[in-house]
């Protein structure tokens, strides 16, 4: 694992554009897999003013996402699709169109998985999946369980994850149960990933990854099985 340490966010964030910029460049219809939640919002700010500037362009661009709340449509502030259009790609010059996140309003929900997991696949999976981390090492909405799923499916939230997301909605009882998310397998087909971890409490899940094992009760840990995967940690995220 290659481990650029900062000294703080909004290096981490930075340096995270750098390396998503790199990509695009070296090939302009890469599909990029992103994550929603804090962490990935100076990057995505850093990929808009950029863009802005014309220092990068996504106009060949794909993406996909990890994962998306069961039971909120895309209109919800709450979704992920809501927050990625918000947050990124309302202000770059992507092709909607080439935009992709599983439909958290589907009626049949498993059936939505698999037509997902087909989808990624059919774009030959991430070409870079950046990915944070949950204080209880879960990567997407894979959740500390005695197993890894492999494929996107349809997962419970578990409720360290409900309470550290109900910062997001009026109360906990707001924040769905369920997810749809990439599984384990779905990730670790990514041909490059990059990990970013901001705050204390993530120092934890990251002392996880550092132990080597590859433990199901921290899913992050299984990165250590994945070939190229860059961590990006600030300060205070950093466990030694
Ligand atoms: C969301 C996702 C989650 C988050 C994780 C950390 O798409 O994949 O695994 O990365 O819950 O969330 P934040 O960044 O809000 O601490």
């Amino acid at each position: 694992m290659k481990i650029i340490r900062c000294k703080n966010y909004e290096e981490m964030s930075r340096e995270a554009a750098k390396i998503v910029e790199a990509v695009v460049a070296l090939k302009n219809d890469a599909v990029l897999g992103f994550a929603t939640g804090s962490t990935p919002e100076g990057l995505y700010a850093n990929l808009a003013a950029d863009c802005k500037a014309g220092k990068a362009d996504f106009s060949k661009t794909i993406t996909v996402n990890l994962d998306e709340y069961c039971g909120l449509a895309a209109d919800h502030p709450q979704s992920y699709r809501y927050f990625m259009n918000d947050k990124l790609f309302n202000h770059i010059n992507i092709d909607m169109n080439n935009t992709h996140l599983p439909n958290g309003k589907a009626a049949d929900l498993p059936a939505e998985a698999a037509r997902y997991e087909k989808e990624v696949a059919a774009l030959g999976y991430a070409d870079l999946q950046v990915l944070g981390v949950g204080h209880n090492g879960h990567i997407g909405f894979n959740e500390p369980d005695s197993f890894l799923v492999q494929d996107t499916h349809v997962t419970d939230l578990t409720e360290d994850t409900i309470d550290a997301n109900s910062r997001f909605f009026e109360s906990a009882n707001e924040v769905p149960k369920q997810a749809l998310t990439m599984g384990i397998g779905t990730i670790m087909h990514a041909k490059k990933i990059i990990l970013l971890a901001s705050g204390a409490n993530k120092r934890d899940a990251i002392a996880t990854l550092f132990n080597g094992k590859v433990d199901p009760m921290s899913p992050v840990t299984v990165l250590n099985l994945h070939h190229d995967v860059t961590l990006l940690c600030d300060d205070e995220a950093w466990p030694l």
